[in-house]
């Protein structure tokens, strides 16, 4: 099932997403080809397709989250691009072709990086919501905010940069990852109930649950992906956690423990969805793909 729903939304974001990369003079083209270089190239999309499954989630067209969706997809390629620059994980592949800054350069790379963050704000300034209400921009802006700033996503790869050679314990480990990885998954949820405009506090409340969890079973796999796949499959380079000594899930509990953890988050996932009907079958799929998907 979530083969198929993947398709469509990433047809959708994609779709949307296209129209942001178009030079607006002669001289912006390196640039705009380097931000589309950066984000049109495959990618899961996951954060994209939590949005979406939130927004269905309430019973309303997931077009309505196409703002969100292009949103957190921008934060989250903008991450990537600046996640491998040579004086952060200094990797040459992403997606299965050379990182940014290999097929452009470093300059070029950053700016990239910062160009992408500043059109995500911009896709949720311009999305089309229904109604059109000031209140639920704002709130989305802040959420978006939040997450991808330094208590959030920017705030966790300063931990991870940190941490390396530095033997953390569970608690300091869950600490990096709900910031590096699940800041922004958690806003990506939030932000499709939002778009959807007919979410209820508690029911937001019971989304962040569900969010948290698959935020945080996201990054375990993640590192468990990074000791046991292979490069082809991943598109990235295999091992390189293990080669630049960074604390992991399997280095600090061992792969079998690991992979135990990600089911129970999973569990604790699928379990705050208990108040939700047939219309959240999409995000119960995502949860369940979150921990069993090979890249
Ligand atoms: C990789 O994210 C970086 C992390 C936050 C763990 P994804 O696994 O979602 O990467 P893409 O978007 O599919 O390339
Ligand atoms: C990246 O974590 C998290 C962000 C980019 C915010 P990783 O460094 O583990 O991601 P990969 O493994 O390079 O994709
Ligand atoms: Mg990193
Ligand atoms: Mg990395
Ligand atoms: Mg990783």
């Amino acid at each position: 099932m979530i083969s198929a729903y993947q398709a469509t939304c990433q047809a959708r974001v994609d779709a949307a997403l296209e129209p942001l990369f178009h030079a607006p003079s002669a001289e912006l083209q390196r640039l705009y080809a380097a931000m589309r270089y950066s984000v049109m190239n495959g990618g899961k999309r996951v954060r994209p397709l939590l949005a979406y499954a939130a927004c269905e989630a309430f019973g309303v067209a997931p077009e309505q989250a196409n703002g969100a969706a292009c949103a957190v997809e921008l934060i989250h390629a903008y991450s990537l691009v600046h996640d491998d620059l040579p004086a952060m994980d200094d990797d040459d592949l992403r997606r299965g072709q050379p990182t940014t800054h290999k097929a452009f350069d470093e300059a070029c790379a950053i700016l990239a990086g910062d160009g992408l963050q500043s059109l995500a704000f911009s896709a949720l300034l311009d999305a089309n919501l229904s109604p059109q209400s000031d209140a639920t921009r704002l709130a989305m802006v802040q959420t978006l905010a939040k997450a991808a700033g330094p208590a959030g996503m920017v705030g966790g790869q300063a931990i991870d940069l940190g941490s390396v050679g530095l033997k953390l314990d569970q608690q300091a480990l869950e600490y990096m990852h709900r910031h590096k990885t699940g800041a922004l998954i958690e806003a990506s949820v939030r932000l499709g109930a939002l778009a959807s405009a007919r979410a209820e506090p508690a029911q937001l409340e019971a989304l962040q649950v569900y969010a948290q969890a698959i935020g945080l079973a996201f990054q375990v796999q993640d590192d468990i992906l990074d000791v046991e796949s292979d490069t082809a499959t991943l598109g990235k380079r295999q091992g390189a956690d293990i080669a630049r000594d960074k604390p992991t899930y399997p280095a600090l509990l061992g792969l079998e423990a690991a992979k135990a953890y990600a089911l129970e988050l999973r569990d604790q996932a699928l379990q705050a969805l208990d108040g939700f009907g047939a219309n959240a079958e999409p995000l119960r799929a995502l949860a369940r793909y979150i921990v069993e998907r090979r890249h």
